[in-house]
Formats: C-alpha cells, sequence, structure tokens
C-alpha cells in the first residue's frame, strides 16, 4: 500500500478528519465563573490551575469539607467541544494548548520547539493521547533515594504512591472476545481494584501489524510481562487508554473530577483568569515565618488589572511544570539572581524553582511496511472507503479503528537490552562532576541534589527492572522516547516581561553521555525489524533511510532529528530537601513559605520512565490527602 511522504501533514489532517465525527452531551458546569464580580471575597483553599493536578484536589477538598470554600483559577476555558472526548490520535487542537517556543537548544542544532502544554479546563489531560501507564517500582524508590529519609518515611516511593495509583483510577478489564482478538493481558489484583473517576481501559480494536510488532520484541529476547502497572513497567507489554469503556470517549480530569462536582455549592472554578503570584506575608508577630495569604490574578482577555483575593487555609499551586515557577519566582520566591535580573525583590531564596527541568526526548523512525496485513493503520489516510466505515462503527457501535487513542502497547527497555556495553556508560557517568554539564551559574544546592540524582541514576542504568528507552507500538511510525536523561534544562521568568511566557530552556543533549546512549536507543528499531516477525512486514526504511550507517551517522542524524518533548514536561519544583536545591518539603509545601503547597507534575524529583498523567494523578490524590489531614478549624 502507499505511504505518505509527510508524515505530519497527514496526521494533522487525520486528527482534523475526526473531530467532524463525534457528538455526545456535556453535563453543565453550573458554577462556573467568568467574572471577578461573581467571585467571594475570601476562599478557604485557592489553587492555581485547573489542569489535570488542580481538578483532582478541588474534586476532593469540596468532598470532604461541604462548608468549605474551594476556588479554582483556571486560564483557559472550559471548552464543550466534543472533538475533546474523542479518542486522541496524536496532534493536540492547538486552540487548546499554551503556544510558546523554547529557547535555541545548544545540543540540537540550535532548533527551537513548540512547548505544548494544555490551556483548558483538564489541563493536560484534554488534549493528551491518553496512553496511561505507570514507571517501574524502581523509578519511584528512586525519588525517595534522590530525597532522602524524611521523604522514604513520607511515603514518597512506590509503596507510598500504589494506594493512591489505584485510587486514582477505575480499571474495567476488555472483553474476553477482545482478550481473545487482541491477546490482551492484566491483573487487577497487582494493579487496579479502586473505583477512582479516571476510566481506565482496552480499546476494542488493535491493527493487525500490533500483534505482529509485538512479537518482533520478543524475538529479541525481550520479557512480556502480564501486567505492568504494578510496578514491572519494562519488557513489552499492554497499557491501558484513559477512557471511558462505556462511551468510548476520554475520561479526563474534567469527566472525572469536574463535572461529577460543578454543582457542590462550595466550588467555585473561576476560567479565563491567570494568577499572577502568589500574596506572600508575614505569619504572625510571634511566629516570624513568612505565609501564603492570597492570589493575585488578572484577566487573560483585555488589560483589566491585577485583583487579590484571599485565603484562609491555603494556596495550591497545580498550574503545571512550565508555569508553576513563574508564579513563585514573580512573588519573590525563587534563585536570586533571576529574581534580581527582574527587578523583583527576594522574598525566599529557593534557588530550585524553574531548575531540574526534565523531559523525555523523542523521535521518529518511517517506514514502508509493504507486507503489513490488512487493514493497514496508514490506510485510514488514504482509504476513504475504511475511514468511512470507521466512522459508521464509531458513531453506531463505539468500536473499530475510532476507538484507539495513542496506542496500547510499547516495548519498554532497559540499558542492558541496548547495549552490551552499559560499563562504559555507567563509568562515563560516575566519572563526571556534577557541574560539567549544568548551567554555570547552578547553585551548589542544585549540584548537591544533582550528585544524588546520579547516584540513583547509575542504579537505574544498572538495573534489569528500570526503563531507559521507550518505542511505542504506533500508527504512526517506529518512535523512541528517552526516558531516563541526564541533561537538564530550566523554566524561569523572562526577565524583561515577568508576566510574559517563561523561557524554556530543555538543555536536551548538553550532557553528551544522553547522546551515547540515544544512539544506543535508536538503532534497536533496525534490529526489531530484522527479526522474523519484523521482516514479514516488508519493512522499507524511508527516515532516516541507508545513509545512516555509522554511530557517528546517527550522532548527527539524532541531533537534526530529536524533539526535546515527548509532552512530559517535570522537576521545576521538586520533591527534595532545600539543601539539594528542593522546592517543596514531604508534605508538598514549599520550603519556608506556610499555607502553600505545589501539587503538579513540578514535583517529581526525577522523570519516570512512563508516559506522566497517571503518575500526576496518584501525586494529587496524596496531595489532597494531605491537605485533608493538615486543615485547620
Ligand atoms: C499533547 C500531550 C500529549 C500527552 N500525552 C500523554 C499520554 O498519552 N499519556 C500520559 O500519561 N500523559 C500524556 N501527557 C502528559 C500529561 O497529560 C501531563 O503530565 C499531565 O496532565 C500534567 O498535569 P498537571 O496538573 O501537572 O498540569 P496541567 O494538566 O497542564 O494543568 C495545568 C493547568 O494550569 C493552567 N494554568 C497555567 N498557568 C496558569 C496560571 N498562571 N493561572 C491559572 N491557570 C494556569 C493551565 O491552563 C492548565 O489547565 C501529554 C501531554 C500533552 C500536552
Ligand atoms: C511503499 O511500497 C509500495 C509497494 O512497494 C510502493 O508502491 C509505494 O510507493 C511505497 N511508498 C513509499 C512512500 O515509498
Ligand atoms: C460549556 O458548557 C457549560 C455548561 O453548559 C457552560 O457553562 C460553559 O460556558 C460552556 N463553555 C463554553 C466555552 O461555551
Ligand atoms: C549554536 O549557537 C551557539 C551560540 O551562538 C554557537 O556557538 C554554536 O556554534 C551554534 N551551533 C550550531 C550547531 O549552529
Ligand atoms: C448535585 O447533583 C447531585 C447528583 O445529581 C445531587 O445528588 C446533589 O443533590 C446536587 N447538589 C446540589 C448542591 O445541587
Ligand atoms: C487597554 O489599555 C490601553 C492602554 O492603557 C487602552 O488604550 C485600551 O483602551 C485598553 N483596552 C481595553 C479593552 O480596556
Ligand atoms: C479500502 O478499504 C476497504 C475496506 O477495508 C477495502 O475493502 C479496500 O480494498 C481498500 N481499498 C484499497 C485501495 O486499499
Ligand atoms: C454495529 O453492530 C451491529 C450488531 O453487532 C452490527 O450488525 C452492525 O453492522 C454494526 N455496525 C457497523 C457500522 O459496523
Ligand atoms: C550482547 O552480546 C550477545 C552475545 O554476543 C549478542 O547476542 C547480543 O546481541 C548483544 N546485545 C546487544 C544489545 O548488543
Ligand atoms: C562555563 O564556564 C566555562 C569555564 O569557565 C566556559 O568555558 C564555558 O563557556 C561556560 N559556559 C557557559 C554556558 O557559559
Ligand atoms: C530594573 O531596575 C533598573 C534600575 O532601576 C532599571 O534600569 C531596569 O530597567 C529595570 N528592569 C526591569 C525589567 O524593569
Amino acid at each position: 500500500m502507499a505511504r505518505l511522504t509527510s508524515p505530519v501533514r497527514s496526521i494533522l489532517a487525520f486528527s482534523y478528519v475526526l473531530t467532524l465525527v463525534f457528538a455526545a452531551s456535556i453535563p453543565p458546569g453550573a458554577w462556573i465563573k467568568r467574572h471577578i464580580s461573581q467571585l467571594s471575597s475570601r476562599y478557604d483553599y485557592i489553587i492555581a490551575g485547573g489542569g489535570t493536578s488542580g481538578l483532582t484536589v478541588a474534586d476532593r477538598l469540596t468532598a470532604a469539607f461541604p462548608q468549605r470554600s474551594v476556588l479554582v483559577v483556571e486560564y483557559g476555558d472550559l471548552e464543550n467541544s466534543t472533538a475533546i472526548l474523542q479518542p486522541a490520535v496524536t496532534v493536540p487542537d492547538p486552540r487548546y494548548a499554551f503556544n510558546i517556543l523554547s529557547d535555541p537548544e545548544p545540543g540540537l542544532g540550535n532548533r527551537s520547539f513548540t512547548v505544548t502544554v494544555g490551556k483548558v479546563v483538564g489541563g493536560c489531560s484534554a488534549i493528551n493521547a491518553q496512553m496511561f501507564d505507570r514507571g517501574s517500582k524502581a523509578d519511584y524508590d528512586a525519588w525517595g533515594y534522590v530525597a532522602g529519609p524524611e521523604y522514604q518515611a513520607a511515603g514518597w516511593n512506590w509503596a507510598g504512591l500504589l494506594p493512591y495509583f489505584r485510587k486514582s483510577t477505575t480499571f474495567t478489564p476488555p472483553s474476553a472476545n477482545d482478550v481473545k482478538n487482541y491477546e490482551y493481558t492484566y491483573d487487577v489484583d497487582e494493579a487496579y481494584g479502586g473505583n477512582g473517576p479516571i476510566q481506565a481501559c482496552y480499546p476494542p480494536f488493535q491493527w493487525p501489524s500490533e500483534k505482529i510488532m509485538r512479537k518482533a520484541w520478543k524475538e529479541l529476547g525481550i520479557p512480556s510481562p502480564k501486567e505492568a502497572a504494578g510496578g514491572q513497567a519494562y519488557g513489552v507489554f499492554w497499557l491501558p487508554s484513559s477512557q471511558d469503556p462505556k462511551t468510548q470517549t476520554r475520561s479526563y480530569a474534567r469527566t472525572g473530577h469536574y463535572d461529577p462536582a460543578a454543582n457542590r455549592t462550595n466550588y467555585h472554578l473561576l476560567v479565563g483568569y491567570k494568577v499572577t503570584d502568589v500574596i506572600i506575608g508575614h505569619a504572625g508577630v510571634v511566629n516570624k515565618g513568612f505565609q501564603a495569604q492570597g492570589v493575585k490574578i488578572q484577566a487573560v482577555a483585555g488589560n483589566s488589572s491585577a485583583v487579590e483575593i484571599h485565603s484562609d487555609q491555603e494556596i495550591i499551586l497545580a498550574a503545571g511544570a512550565i508555569h508553576t515557577p513563574g508564579i513563585l519566582q514573580r512573588s519573590g520566591v525563587g534563585p536570586s539572581d533571576i529574581l534580581k535580573a527582574a527587578n523583583i525583590s527576594v522574598k525566599i531564596e529557593l534557588p530550585g524553582v524553574g531548575q531540574n527541568f526534565q523531559d523525555h526526548p523523542i523521535t521518529n523512525l518511517f517506514y514502508n511496511l509493504t507486507t503489513e496485513p490488512s487493514p493497514a493503520a496508514m490506510a485510514m489516510l488514504t482509504n476513504s472507503t475504511l475511514m468511512a466505515q470507521a466512522q459508521k462503527e464509531y458513531a453506531q457501535n463505539r468500536t473499530g479503528p475510532l476507538t484507539l487513542s495513542g496506542g496500547n502497547s510499547g516495548a519498554f527497555l532497559p540499558l542492558s537490552a541496548l547495549t552490551n556495553d552499559t560499563g562504559s556508560i555507567i563509568s562515563a557517568l560516575t566519572a563526571q562532576s556534577p557541574a560539567t554539564y549544568l548551567p554555570n551559574s547552578t547553585h551548589r544546592s542544585i549540584l548537591e541534589g544533582y550528585a544524588s540524582q546520579l547516584a540513583a541514576l547509575k542504579d537505574l542504568f544498572s538495573s534489569k527492572e528500570a526503563a531507559v528507552f521507550e518505542y511505542p507500538i504506533s500508527t504512526f511510525g517506529a518512535p523512541q522516547a528517552f526516558l531516563k536523561p541526564l541533561s537538564r534544562g530550566t523554566v524561569n521568568i523572562n526577565p524583561t516581561d515577568p508576566l510574559a511566557e517563561p523561557l524554556v530552556s530543555y538543555r536536551t543533549f548538553t550532557n553528551p553521555v544522553d547522546l551515547t546512549m540515544a544512539v544506543h536507543g535508536v538503532k534497536m528499531i533496525r534490529r526489531m525489524f530484522a527479526t522474523p516477525s519484523g521482516k514479514s512486514l516488508g519493512p522499507v526504511e524511508l527516515t532516516p533511510g541507508d545513509a545512516v550507517k555509522t554511530d557517528e551517522d546517527w550522532r548527527t542524524w539524532l541531533q537534526t532529528s530529536v524533539r526535546p518533548s515527548f509532552y512530559h514536561p517535570v522537576g521545576t519544583a521538586a520533591l527534595m530537601p532545600k539543601s539539594l536545591g528542593g522546592v517543596v518539603d514531604p508534605s508538598l509545601r514549599v520550603h519556608g513559605v506556610q499555607s502553600l503547597r505545589i501539587v503538579d507534575a513540578s514535583v517529581m524529583p526525577l522523570i519516570p520512565g512512563t508516559h506522566t498523567s497517571s503518575t500526576v494523578y496518584a501525586v494529587a490524590e496524596k496531595a489532597a490527602d494531605l491537605i485533608i489531614g493538615d486543615a485547620r478549624d
């Protein structure tokens, strides 16, 4: 069958077609506010950001305390477009995402990249690809190891998070027929068993080539665990979609945590406003510390001035890893050099705010699978009969190809599966001084924290039970994501315009060991297609093709082809002690400020080897318990 030469344009066209298909009813958001005149003058809790984590915490707080008021301030709108509910393919609708361009990336030929994060009620969970997996036990245990005993004791490890993973989600097993057709495996007791608001399921469709690629990975000797979400996220395995099995529509923070809670009289959601700063004052005459007392908010549209809203309990930051650091920095909490450059007076010097930025670099190879069994996934782009049939099936029965989102299987490989020479990588790591590849101005506490991360990563690279590369089995091409990069970026306010979008610098491949590992990683794709099952698909490599042969060729190709983000930004307000460059304590409170917590993806100290949404929900569920437990009378 014919393949398209421009995969990106095809994917865009594909998503556009899909948006025309679907119709469903959206429940009312009865208490939504669009103007400050509709607000109370004070709230018990104010949450900055109505995204994945913010809506989770707001749901739990409004349910736990019917007499206490909660305000969520969200930059985007409560969007009722049915396209959001439809299983996503790959490219999110730009209307629901911030439009930010990164700094030129020195490790990627000085290219700049779009920084895509959600700008809508539901945040990134409204636009993500619904791949709903978890990292391995070792990935989360590394958080406790890196942060130290106090954090470990507070449950910042696998054992402490598993109950919250379970609580956050309801997993519905696939039908016996789907198990038979697609070979789905799962183990509810191992990983699920909760009845949380976010729905997880396996869709009632997979392309015929999926089974063949999964087999190809097994022919390379890659094990296949029956269930990966119980901490065994290494090997080739199935991962569910965050999707409602009854309707085969997206399950996300809005459907799970907002719609069912929207009529609670103690719950206000203000849309179209941004939190600019946290109001931080002195805690009291006796207690000389700082305390968060409210927020300043401003309408996104028009040029209204900032308004202050006060809180009686806590301020909770949930603006995501790209926007939470700016709120802190504008409030005088952050690295003093960054604040001084922007003429912001330093209230609390906290060097880690906006540093330790991590994401998963990603690239994609493209193949013409000349003997792929029919129907071939890519035929959806060219065969209008197939597309029309798929639309009819989805509309009538909620079955068929349009129930598929970003995919439900992939190979997640430890370093030892990529190279027999793990020793030289680990010794290169050991030989590094933590300062060598971080920006020159990096504060020494951050260097201490990074040294602790390098020690943890050395163990993870030596382990067979922690993935370093992900190979999603995908409709489009052969992507690979680098799950454990050593390079660290920054997200800081713009000194010439602190209220503007932040300066984002991924710094991908600035640590040269990353590029060495990425070369090992990318070569696995050819090995997979060289297995008997891989060959049976008749693969002809289109990108990069035969011209790329040697490791040196691959290095050059990667520097010009890798993108810095698999849409998983984390780490910019890390759960670590201040002495290690951390920003929040084991209770998620910002060091040195009372009544101020962070609950979003910023707090992950080390990026786990997984898509990040399920971890964000688990952390937010744990955060809600902490906040409820600490409530003042
Ligand atoms: C395109 C894309 C695809 C992805 N695919 C997957 C996937 O398949 N599987 C997976 O597990 N994960 C995926 N992710 C990642 C995952 O969705 C995120 O890690 C997670 O949702 C982040 O949650 P959060 O609460 O930290 O932030 P968000 O969900 O981004 O929430 C932050 C919210 O704060 C709002 N906000 C920002 N600044 C302000 C401000 N100053 N004042 C008020 N509001 C503000 C934003 O509008 C947003 O709604 C994807 C992400 C994207 C963008
Ligand atoms: C893919 O292979 C088929 C069959 O050999 C051929 O007809 C088609 O042109 C190829 N497509 C591309 C994009 O190379
Ligand atoms: C979406 O629907 C809700 C409930 O009817 C409504 O309050 C809200 O304004 C709608 N959103 C938009 C952007 O129109
Ligand atoms: C990137 O920019 C830096 C600074 O301007 C320059 O030194 C370097 O040579 C550039 N690299 C590439 C690959 O263009
Ligand atoms: C909200 O809706 C639920 C379910 O329909 C109902 O039981 C509850 O009484 C409603 N609450 C309010 C405050 O209207
Ligand atoms: C915004 O501010 C500018 C300058 O202060 C003013 O000219 C303009 O009318 C304002 N616009 C609105 C919509 O208020
Ligand atoms: C298009 O898809 C239909 C339905 O699967 C199939 O019968 C037909 O052969 C396909 N056409 C081409 C040109 O591949
Ligand atoms: C929907 O399901 C029914 C019952 O199984 C079947 O007869 C019908 O053909 C299906 N519709 C489509 C479009 O596949
Ligand atoms: C490691 O060495 C073995 C034995 O020589 C070989 O079969 C295997 O392919 C090698 N693995 C990698 C990842 O290179
Ligand atoms: C950091 O300092 C070293 C040595 O002083 C210098 O060579 C290098 O160019 C500096 N790097 C940056 C990014 O400023
Ligand atoms: C900061 O203050 C200095 C001295 O008052 C001034 O020159 C500079 O323009 C200010 N910068 C910003 C970003 O306001």
